[in-house]
């Protein structure tokens, strides 16, 4: 204590970096972006590589614990993963204490928090659960290790009931014998376009069997969407991880932060803006506004990439499989009009603004039957994995896990005499 400066001006540095734009908070050896090359990686495979080759649990676990799964490895992640998805009866009176029309993002922000309800290791007061958490992985025999797959198996669960809630409708069990996405699908019982594959399954009085192209296509999705480094909602997990909550709580905190038009509501945003647009003719006019700050080009832009979002062409693909299946959507006329102008326009070219990963997803989601207010969801059920990557790997630094506190730069006023209430003007 003694070589402490007494003056807290004597502390060193102070940087005022407005938006982060230039401070790292954390080593990471998960997600690597390149944004001026436009390159991903994860644990450093190509996200191009992992979304034509591997699975979303695959990625899920190597994210999460570092390594492509073998064989044996997956045999034990995955059916952990699926029959976790189980909610306790009692939950259904939870979800249905919301309004009728409740937003679904509302709904499943609670839910998160509500989970840690349920677990003895979610009370911070009880330190060593956190910790024997963070490090059980696949093959711990401990009961906290398997909070992982809790998290990730009812990511899908919580999110089918916050879509149900709202229709009315009884709650689904998740089936056996599904994939992680196929057994969302499956779940949320809303599509159409799975007529053609009727199945012998039964649960919550469900008769079909989602579409494989569908199936497969979220996958994908799912694995572009999984985790972006120091993106806001996970820098929100890490921030509020940092005094040790319990990680329900954290991961509750993520999911507000996703909330924002500028994160995970981008993509409902688009359509809106597409909608808004009309046809492709109306594309030059808006452009227009845009430039004049009166819109926002959704969709388009990014912290990091200072070109083109590299997930951006792997979805753009997605949709065209999507569409063979579903028809395509009216909005995709305009939206490609859009696009195509926005690239060769000298404002957007100059400050490198292109396409991001939500300016396609939107109309996948659309033409898969989801309504516009439940597309965050479908963004935090992936993200769920890259904020257990990170708090894990915050949990688990051998330095230990300081309190993120930042400072400051006071422009308030100096000290003045209190005013009492009936000499204040
Ligand atoms: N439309 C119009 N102009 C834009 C856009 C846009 N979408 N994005 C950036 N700009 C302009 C800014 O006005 C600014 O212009 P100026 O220098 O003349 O003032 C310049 O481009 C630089 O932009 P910044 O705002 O400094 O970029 P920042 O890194 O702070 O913001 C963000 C990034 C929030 C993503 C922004 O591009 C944006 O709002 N995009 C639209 C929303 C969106 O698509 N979000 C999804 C992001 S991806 C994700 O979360 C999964």
């Amino acid at each position: 204590p003694n070589d402490r400066p007494e003056d807290e001006s004597e502390r060193g540095l102070r940087v005022s970096d407005r938006g982060f734009l230039n401070t790292a908070v954390i080593e990471s050896s998960i997600t690597y972006i390149d944004g001026d090359n436009g390159i991903l990686r994860y644990r450093g495979y190509p996200i191009e590589q992992l979304a034509a080759k591997s699975s979303f649990l695959e990625c899920a676990y190597l994210l999460i614990y570092g390594s492509l799964p073998t064989r044996a490895q997956l045999s034990y992640f995955e059916p952990e993963v699926l029959n976790h998805g189980v909610m306790h009866a009692d939950a259904a009176g939870f979800f249905r204490a919301f309004r009728y029309d409740a937003h679904p993002m509302a709904i499943l922000t609670s839910a998160f928090a509500y989970l840690g309800s349920y677990y003895r290791e979610a009370n911070p007061s009880l330190q060593e659960y956190l910790h024997e958490w963070c490090k059980g992985g696949p093959g711990c025999t401990s009961e906290h290790g398997q909070a992982d797959f809790r998290l990730i198996g009812k990511a899908t669960t919580l999110a089918a009931m916050a879509y149900r809630v709202r229709q009315g409708r009884e709650f689904v069990v998740p089936p056996t014998g599904m994939s992680y996405t196929e057994s969302f699908l499956f779940q949320l019982d809303h599509l159409s376009h799975s007529d053609a594959f009727p199945t012998t399954l039964t649960s919550g009085g469900a008769t079909y069997r989602p579409h494989p192209v569908l199936v497969r296509a979220l996958d994908i999705l799912f694995i572009l969407h999984a985790d972006h480094e120091m993106n806001a909602s996970s820098t929100t997990v890490l921030q509020t991880g940092s005094s040790l909550p319990d990680p329900y709580s954290a991961i509750a905190a993520g999911c507000a932060s996703l909330y924002g038009p500028l994160h995970g509501g981008a993509n409902e945003a688009v359509i809106r803006m597409l909608v808004s647009i009309g046809s492709p003719e109306n594309v030059p006019e808006f452009l227009a506004a845009v430039k004049r700050r009166e819109k926002v080009l959704s969709g388009f832009g990014h912290r990091v990439y200072k070109t083109s979002d590299p997930r951006s062409f792997i979805i753009r693909k997605v949709a065209d499989e999507v569409f063979a299946v579903t028809g395509a959507d009216p909005l995709l006329n305009t939206a490609m009009a859009l696009h195509d102008a926005a690239l060769k326009d000298a404002y957007f070219v100059s400050r490198k603004l292109a396409p991001n990963v939500d300016f396609w997803s939107g109309l996948i989601y659309r033409a898969m039957g989801f309504p516009m207010d439940f597309f965050p969801v479908l963004f935090v059920v992936p993200r769920v994995v890259g904020w257990l990557a990170h708090w894990r790997q915050m949990m688990l630094s051998p330095e230990g896990v300081k309190i993120w506190r930042p400072r400051q730069i006071y422009v308030g006023p100096s000290e003045r005499p209190y005013v009492p209430l009936e000499e204040r003007q």
